[in-house]
């Protein structure tokens, strides 16, 4: 450990009324650092987002991302702790996300949070992404509490899981090939819309109807999913279209897409839910932004006496608050305690604990 009372430390933090961690989170392509407090109360939360300096590449460049971090990261720190109204003495904790992601922008954060632990004696703690995002449905709902059901849909990941308590949680299904934010993110290049593809297929989809039929699932799925039949019928569509120079019909082709690849998704979480006995549903991950997906889930789930929460959208893509978030969770718990031999990883199985 890199300083030897480290056990005791934290068993000190753990006694406390009030705890305050410092969330770090840099696996993509917005640099953002937050001070949550509880796990629950979120007393700064800044986000630099890069999305304009992609848009010129149409898509997330990863050294671009990387060297964007390392530019921004300083100056978001100061922002986070001057509107927390603190300094970096009153934190307890720093939590870091050190995976999934792309492995050159988290090091920057990982190692940012590995200088700012070592130099300050504080207790760092390793979190999973995909674990933050889930998190950020205990900020939202105050009352929330394990076990419920979870609805992970981002960019690198789709599944249910079964939420067990704030450090465990079960695969129930997963995605056998893309992910769903993936499949947005593609089908919007493929119409021209460009990046980031979900917010502005989600937007296109609205003067759309769902007319043209992409795909049928197999049905041999179970909980399962698969996008990339659909996507693959989506570009084929365009393709022969185009081909024979006739006009795509852009918001049909958001909307048809959109419903065909959220509907069957929802149909399997309400079963889950069902199957496995719970009354919760919360959804998690950039594309829980989707409005469509808030809407018709939502609905679904009432049919079915089923409470489906979603965090605010400014806490659905990624964010510090919720690695803060989960930190606390983490530390509470004693998982995630990390040393200075922390790590980025590309890809973590999300049945890791830390
Ligand atoms: O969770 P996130 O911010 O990053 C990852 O951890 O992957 O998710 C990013 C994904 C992207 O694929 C983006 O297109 C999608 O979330 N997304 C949306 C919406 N907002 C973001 N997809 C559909 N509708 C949206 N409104
Ligand atoms: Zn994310």
């Amino acid at each position: 450990m890199y300083f030897d009372n480290i056990q005791k430390k934290i068993k000190g933090i753990q006694k406390k009324k009030d705890v305050l961690i410092l969330g770090i989170e840099t696996s993509c392509d917005e640099t953002s650092i937050a001070v949550v407090k509880n796990g629950r109360d979120v007393l700064s939360n800044i986000v630099s987002s890069q999305i304009e300096i992609h848009t010129r590449f149409g898509g997330v460049v990863p050294e671009v991302a990387s060297r964007n971090h390392i530019e921004a990261i300083s100056n978001v720190l100061k922002e986070s702790l001057n509107e927390a109204k603190l300094t970096l003495d009153d934190i307890h904790a720093i939590a870091v996300t050190y995976g999934a992601g792309l492995v050159g922008a988290l090091m920057v954060g990982v190692s940012f949070a590995k200088g700012l632990a070592y130099a300050t004696n504080k207790p760092l703690i390793a979190v999973n992404h995909i674990r933050g995002h889930m998190s950020a449905n205990y900020i939202a709902h105050k009352d929330l509490k394990p076990p419920f059901i979870g609805l992970i849909v981002s960019g690198g990941h789709t599944a249910i899981v079964e939420v067990k308590d704030y450090v465990n949680q079960v695969v129930i299904g997963s995605t056998l090939d893309d992910a769903i934010g993936e499949a947005f993110d593609k089908v919007a290049r493929v119409v021209g819309l460009g990046y980031p593809g979900g917010p502005k297929i989600d937007k296109c989809a609205k003067q759309g109807k769902n007319c043209i039929r992409f795909y049928k699932e197999n049905g041999k799925l179970g909980y399962n999913s698969s996008f990339s039949g659909l996507k693959t019928a989506v570009i084929n569509y365009v393709n022969t279209l185009s081909q024979k120079k006739r006009e795509v019909p852009i918001r049909d082709i958001c909307c048809s897409f959109e419903c065909q690849a959220i509907e069957p998704l929802c149909a399997k979480v309400v079963k889950a839910c069902r199957e496995y006995n719970y009354q919760t549903i919360c959804v998690a991950g950039g594309v829980s932004a989707n409005s469509y997906l808030r809407k018709y889930l939502t609905e679904l789930g009432d049919k079915n006496g089923i409470k489906v929460l979603f965090p605010p959208i400014e806490l659905c893509t990624d964010n510090g608050a919720m690695i803060a978030s989960i930190g606390y969770f983490n530390l509470m718990n004693n998982v995630g305690i990390a040393d200075m031999d922390l790590d980025a990883v590309s890809s973590i199985p999300f049945d890791t604990t830390k």
